[in-house]
């Protein structure tokens, strides 16, 4: 695992250098399982023309497969990638199937025929990201709290936090050993949806947080903040207006004489 993730690595350094910029090496990101078709760009086949596939984690040294004299052969020479070959027989291109990480790499067409032109393709193969988990209720302060979202690493993977389409904070590292951590600090007391993303080429995974619903502690008198106080103000202020109310329409109602009465001259 560790040494098929370090060659994913490996390749997706050589394939960003040299592949990207050239149209002469084709870089296909995949996941693992998937089905991957590599191209000859040839359209009819015939008895004259022999494609040579050929194979490498770091460079396409190992013969493959190969159609000459319109006969297919494939060839057992590296792990377990025999099996997951297909040619096709009209035009040459290579199916792999069912890839894996340790099918990351280099693979070349050469197509002969009067002159002979070479096809290069840089495969790598993303295992899917794991699912990162968050461990919250690291109370920092009263009003303040650290949320801590962690995954796997691996070749290409980043983590971040998002709220709705912002991001707030994202990590990644080239050291494959570790697990990729990134906190968030929550200063007050919200609503907010919060997701922590983990990410590479290929596939996504979020784990979901909503502040509220995992601090239950934070609806305690003994746990103010800002939040808390101002509802508390809102709710005195409510109460206050609603008694003056109160002690207006008992006055106009017992006939004694408001400042509000004094304004209806109708009703005099
Ligand atoms: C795909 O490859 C994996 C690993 O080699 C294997 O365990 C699995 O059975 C294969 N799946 C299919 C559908 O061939
Ligand atoms: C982003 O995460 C790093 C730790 O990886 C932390 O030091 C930094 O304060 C965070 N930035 C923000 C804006 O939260
Ligand atoms: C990663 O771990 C492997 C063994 O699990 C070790 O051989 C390798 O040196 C480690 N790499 C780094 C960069 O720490
Ligand atoms: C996650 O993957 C989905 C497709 O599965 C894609 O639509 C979405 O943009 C990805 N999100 C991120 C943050 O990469």
């Amino acid at each position: 695992m560790h040494v098929s993730n370090r060659f994913a690595l490996i390749q997706l350094i050589l394939c960003g250098t040299f592949g990207v910029e050239t149209d002469e090496i084709k870089t296909i990101s995949v996941m693992t399982g998937d089905s991957v078709v590599l191209h000859t760009g040839v359209s009819e086949i015939n008895r004259e023309k022999q494609i040579l596939w050929l194979f490498g984690p770091d460079n396409p040294d190992t013969l493959i497969a190969e159609i000459y004299k319109l006969s297919l052969s494939t060839f057992d020479s590296y792990k377990g990638l025999k099996d997951r070959l297909q040619m096709d027989q009209q035009t040459g291109s290579l199916t792999i199937r069912n890839i894996t990480t340790s099918h990351s790499g280099f693979y070349t067409a050469q197509i002969m025929n009067a002159m002979t032109i070479f096809k290069k393709f840089c495969v790598i193969v993303y295992a899917p990201v794991s699912l990162p988990v968050i461990e919250s209720s690291s109370l920092v302060s009263k009003c303040q709290k650290t949320v801590m979202c962690s995954a796997e690493n691996g070749p290409g993977v980043s983590l971040s936090w998002y709220t709705g389409k912002e991001r707030l904070n994202q990590t990644s590292s080239p050291d494959l050993n570790i697990t990729l951590s990134l906190p968030l600090e929550i200063k007050e007391r919200n609503n907010d949806v919060y997701h922590c993303v983990a990410a590479n080429p290929v596939s996504n995974k979020t784990t979901q947080f909503i502040f509220q619903e995992h601090c239950p502690q934070y609806t305690d008198s003994s746990h103010f903040c800002g939040f808390t106080e101002a509802v508390i103000r809102l709710v005195i202020s409510a109460l206050m207006g609603v008694a003056t109310f109160a002690m207006l329409f008992y006055d106009v109602r017992s006939g004694k004489k408001s400042t509000t009465a004094h304004k209806c001259p109708s009703e005099m």
